[in-house]
């Protein structure tokens, strides 16, 4: 028999596509990812000098806001507590909090008034793991990990005071700050030297939630089985629509970022062009999901550069070709994306998006689509596309090599000046 934990509303999820994450804590100093406390193992005493230079003197959130909805992103989650256990909130249950640093301000409060007035959903992430909290047992994964006394001291830690600790946290965030939209837990690990849902008190904490915010949505790393609005692909992109046991087609969101790090790092170089970011978002979207994007300011509280210029970028394109990502999923399966191409479908108008990875040359084939296109337009600027279907009898010297039961476009040399150029397609 499964347990009934009820379900979060993915209705806007969904529609909306496209979202911000955002990790800032104290990790933005040392600047080196976000897991520097357990790359370097940094002991919580030596970890207290970032708490202690704190200082976010450019922090403007009504800026990062204004970006997060010109690069068409609709909702955002951000990090309330990461691993080092950090709380960018005036909580009540630590003292270790940015209203402690010199920094001094309740961040995540003008965070989420600045956001909501742009008009995005407020999703909250909160770690379920913390490497400061005092009864979180040292694991495989703590930075204290290979301190013999710290190990020792396990004895004298109790997992429960800490699960009810993370209640109180997750009930003050979901009580002070109106309506939440997405609670993201991170991580379980369960097995050997790991925690999982007994460990964290999934259970007793899904009950709370839900009987605080009854349609938010929960996110699927409780290591609770029955509990996941949401299905979390992080940093790949599947190869197919993700499915549950059942065969059932997932609700799902691929989080990915700029860069190796969710954290500010400012020596990484691995940033990933704006094309690539694009096809990211499309490739999601022909999969029928969600793309988490994720952005991690600098300690002065600034979005870096190159996070600028890639959101600008894709804002340019979402101004044009965002009528191919809303409210759109994946195309009927009887018609297969030509070679470098995807599409994305919106089932309410039925208009079919092909996204062109590259640009070929004067011809495309979509298969299975012979006879029931109506019209077709480049969506950069409406210019018609003129097409032809291999029963019809045009002279072209394209006829002869339109396979049977394709549509053949008939595409300009010069490709639209645009990283991803699209056609849109009204069905008949
Ligand atoms: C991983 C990492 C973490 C990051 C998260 C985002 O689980 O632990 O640093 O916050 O992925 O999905």
């Amino acid at each position: 028999m499964s347990v009934d934990y009820g379900k979060g509303d993915v209705g806007w999820f969904v529609q909306n596509r496209f979202g911000m994450f955002i990790h800032w804590g104290l990790y933005a100093l040392p600047a080196r990812h976000e897991w520097v406390r357990n790359y370097e193992q940094i002991t919580t005493t030596d970890y207290q000098k970032y708490f202690e230079r704190f200082n976010p003197d450019l922090f403007d959130p009504k800026a990062w806001a204004k970006e997060a909805r010109n690069a068409g992103m609709k909702y955002f989650v951000i990090t309330t507590k990461h691993h080092d256990g950090f709380c960018l909130w005036d909580t009540k249950f630590t003292d270790y909090k940015a209203t402690n640093t010199p920094c001094s301000k309740n961040l995540l409060q003008e965070v989420v008034d600045a956001f909501r007035e742009e008009g995005l959903k407020v999703g909250f992430y909160y770690s379920l793991i913390d490497w400061h909290h005092p009864e979180f047992t040292v694991d495989k994964i703590h930075p204290h990990r290979e301190m013999q006394s710290e190990r020792a001291a396990n004895g004298k830690r109790d997992m429960k005071k800490y699960a009810e600790y993370m209640r109180n946290q997750v009930r003050e965030l979901l009580t002070d700050f109106g309506k939440i939209d997405i609670i993201w837990f991170d991580f379980s690990y369960p097995g050997e030297d790991g925690k999982g849902c007994d460990d964290w008190e999934s259970e007793a904490m899904v009950r709370m939630i839900r009987k605080l915010q009854p349609t938010i949505i929960i996110n699927n790393r409780l290591d609770l089985p029955g509990v996941g609005d949401i299905h979390t692909p992080e940093q790949y992109i599947p190869t197919e629509w993700p499915k549950d046991e059942n065969n059932r087609q997932l609700v799902w969101e691929g989080c990915q970022t700029f860069s190796g790090a969710w954290g500010y790092h400012r020596d990484e170089a691995s940033w990933k062009s704006t094309k690539m970011c694009i096809e990211m978002l499309i490739n999601h979207v022909s999969l029928g999901g969600n793309l988490l994007l994720n952005v991690g300011p600098t300690a002065r509280g600034c979005f870096d550069h190159r996070a600028l210029q890639r959101l600008r970028e894709i804002g340019e394109w979402m101004r044009f070709h965002s009528r191919s990502i809303y409210n759109c999923t994946q195309a009927p399966q009887h018609y297969p994306a030509p070679p470098d191409c995807r599409y994305t479908w919106n089932p309410e108008t039925n208009r079919l998006y092909l996204h062109l990875f590259s640009w070929p040359f004067k011809a495309v084939h979509l298969p299975g689509l012979g006879g029931k296109i109506e019209y077709a337009q480049l969506l950069n600027d409406d210019s018609e596309i003129a097409f032809h279907s291999h029963q019809d009898e045009v002279h072209s010297s394209l006829d002869a090599r339109t396979p049977k039961g394709a549509s053949t476009l008939e595409l300009p040399i010069i490709s639209p000046n645009t990283p991803v150029p699209v056609i849109e397609l009204f069905l008949k």
